[in-house]
């Protein structure tokens, strides 16, 4: 606290991001990044945009990149909103498109990310319980709500619901707007982008930091109707014209041109993440079924904050939230072979 805070400041309570080491040699298995690296188009079309141009403001919305997502999703450029990363998207949201003298509703374990912009915008949360087996029970969202957002897969359980109960949900709420964050939808779930044709107060919210292996750039896009778009464009223009930099723009449109490179990554972490949970089932963990590029899994006998501070004791880093329900779960990003190889043998020596 100081006397140059605002006193708005003075009650946020921020997201505290997962940890970036600065040590070498760690197997980083913390913050769900893609251990394939991305494209190499991305980095030849970053390259190639490293001019004398960079003395010029980027085009502020972005028209190149918006064609290419909604040419890629087969909706019009008009229906997309682009943001620097997929938070600072979600944050208009909050900001632009739920009401805010009435609760929005999300679930009780998810991102962590939606209390802190309710906080910030002063916007009253409402947790709805997962069920016992951490799902989605689209019948609890049949309730007075400011709005309605949870991931798809959700974060950090890695369950996925089935396109026919997210439409569910929307179905039931068309004075409200639905948000289906799809930040990991990729690595085997089905996108709601289908049903934003039918439903004018769905908004499906995307990023390139994980499929496409480009949290570094910072790109995220929201797709949904004109009128919800026009909202979130209404907050862009009244906070930061120019979200995405020049390489950003340049370096996304490649990464949507590479659709060869994108499936095996894709495939590639989905083949890692079956082996690592057969792994860990063998030896003895309760492994979420997940279709993310994370899993989440406990153990009955060991507490998920002592093996979380094992595992790094031996360089390995994954995530732990000491938080109700969670406690004793942790959750793995999927590495590389090497790197899964590497947290397998390091639990072995534990459990
Ligand atoms: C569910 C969910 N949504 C959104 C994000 C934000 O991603 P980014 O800002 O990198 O696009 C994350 C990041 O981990 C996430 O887990």
């Amino acid at each position: 606290m100081s006397k140059y805070w605002s006193p708005l400041v003075e009650k946020l309570t921020p997201y505290v991001p997962g940890e970036q080491p600065k040590m070498a040699n760690l197997v980083k298995l913390n913050t769900n990044e893609n251990p394939f690296g991305p494209s190499p188009r991305v980095v030849e079309a970053i390259t190639l945009e490293l001019n004398d141009n960079l003395r010029l403001y980027p085009d502020p919305e972005s028209e190149a990149l918006k064609a290419t997502i909604a040419q890629y999703y087969s909706v019009q450029s008009e229906q997309v909103f682009l943001g620097n990363g997929s938070d600072e998207v979600l944050a208009h949201i909050f900001y632009g498109l739920f009401q805010h003298g009435e609760p929005v509703l999300y679930p009780d374990v998810t991102y962590s990310f939606y209390p802190v912009y309710c906080g910030l915008y002063n916007i009253e949360g409402k947790t709805v319980p997962l069920t016992d087996s951490f799902e989605i029970n689209p019948e609890d969202y049949k309730q007075p709500n400011g709005g309605i957002i949870f991931p798809n897969p959700n974060a950090p359980t890695g369950r996925y619901l089935a396109l026919d109960k997210v439409e569910a949900i929307v179905a039931a709420n068309p004075d409200r707007v639905v948000v289906v964050d799809e930040a990991y939808v990729d690595f085997g779930g089905e996108s709601a982008i289908k049903l934003v044709g039918q439903y004018p107060n769905l908004l499906v919210c995307q990023t390139l930091s994980k499929a496409r292996s480009l949290a570094g750039l910072r790109v995220g896009f929201a797709i949904g109707s004109p009128e919800v778009i026009e909202a979130l464009n209404r907050v862009k223009n009244s906070f930061n014209s120019y979200p995405l930099d020049r390489l950003a723009q340049a370096g996304a449109i490649a990464a949507f041109q590479d659709e060869d490179w994108f499936r095996a990554t894709c495939e590639g972490v989905i083949g890692e993440r079956d082996w690592v949970t057969s792994k860990l089932e063998a030896l003895g963990f309760e492994v979420l079924p997940s279709k993310a590029n994370f899993i989440f899994a406990r153990h009955p006998d060991h507490a998920g904050e002592a093996l979380a501070k094992g595992l790094r004791e031996q360089g390995v880093i994954v995530r732990h939230f000491n938080k109700p329900r969670i406690s004793d779960f942790l959750r793995i990003t999927i590495g590389t072979a090497d790197q899964n190889k590497r947290l397998i043998e390091c639990l072995k020596t534990r459990v």
